[in-house]
């Protein structure tokens, strides 16, 4: 019987984001292409008498309750399954708390794949994504992995053909921003002009699939770039330190993380050794795509 597996379960950046109207539910229509960095949770689930959860690393102080995603993960499985939800979940954390790279996501998609397996569930894949949707719209992808395109919430999936390998310098914030404050800021700024169904522009998708990852770096969209840029000035001082020097960023997800692609790993250290000492941001660091989704590295 199985005592213990060790997932890997990668955060995203968003290399596209576009954003439709507000629909009654309050959710919006997402036209957005994921990609998976190799900036990972690691979640390690063992046989216990009762469900736990022990976080270290970035966010080890976040809350461990019912309210924590990777619980509602785990019991989401057990009701599925008919199981007790018994576990002890240790999660080692990299992706930035709240900053827009679905760490939260990642740790829910990983406890799937890591209870999956160690309650011996087997269950089909589709099934595994139904029970991600139901957890968050990122969900989904953190499971996926690669690049891929997301629309309705985000959570419908398509894999894009997507050649060549990314190096971003990935720019945190000590401070994050709520995913549902950017979306109202975009909606108030939306009541002012027409917003158009979303969609992934046809030459980018092609860019994407010619490894023209140049063409990618300076044609990234994030409609929700102004309005989370509006509302933290930290990320908007290190925006306006990189427009200063000509580089294209990318806010990833609802920010306030920002990305720059960088031509190699040395290129990406001494940018944010620049950034970190001319701007408040809190760490910068060097992140590589694509990669697979969440998925099982060690068992015993
Ligand atoms: O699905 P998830 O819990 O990650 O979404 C967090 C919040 O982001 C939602 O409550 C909603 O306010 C906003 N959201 C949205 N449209 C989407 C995805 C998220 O408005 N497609």
């Amino acid at each position: 019987m199985t005592q213990s597996v060790r997932v890997r379960a990668p955060g995203k950046v968003n290399l596209y984001l576009a954003v439709g109207a507000r629909e009654p539910d309050g959710y919006h229509p997402l036209a957005t292409v994921f990609q998976a960095v190799d900036v990972y949770e690691d979640v390690t689930a063992t046989r216990s008498d009762r469900l736990e959860l022990v976080l270290t690393g970035r966010g080890s102080d976040l809350p461990v309750d019912d309210t924590n995603l990777a619980i509602r993960a785990a019991r989401l499985l057990a009701a599925h399954a008919g199981v007790e939800p018994r576990a002890h979940l240790a999660i080692h954390k990299r992706v930035p708390v709240a900053g827009g790279m679905a760490g939260g996501s990642a740790d829910a998609a990983g406890t799937l794949v890591a209870l999956d397996r160690l309650w011996g569930l087997r269950l089909p894949p589709v099934t595994l994504r139904q029970l991600a949707a139901q957890l968050g719209a990122d969900v989904p992808f953190c499971l996926m992995g690669g690049t891929a395109m997301g629309t309705s919430r985000g959570d419908v999936l398509t894999p894009v053909l997507a050649r060549g390998h990314y190096t971003w310098l990935v720019i945190t914030q000590r401070s994050g921003l709520s995913t549902p404050r950017v979306f109202r800021a975009f909606d108030d700024a939306a009541t002012r002009r027409h917003v158009p169904p979303p969609a992934v522009d046809a030459r980018f998708l092609r860019a994407l699939a010619e490894g023209d990852t140049m063409f990618v770096g300076m044609n990234a969209r994030n409609d929700l770039a102004a309005p989370a840029l509006s509302l933290h000035s930290g990320a908007q001082q290190v925006a306006e330190a990189c427009a200063h020097l000509a580089l294209p960023t990318i806010v990833s997800g609802s920010g306030p993380t920002i990305m720059v692609l960088c031509e190699s790993d040395e290129a990406a250290h001494s940018l944010g050794a620049y950034i970190c000492e001319h701007t408040g941001a809190e760490d910068a660091f060097v992140a590589h795509g694509p990669v697979p989704g969440a998925h099982v590295v060690d068992e015993t």
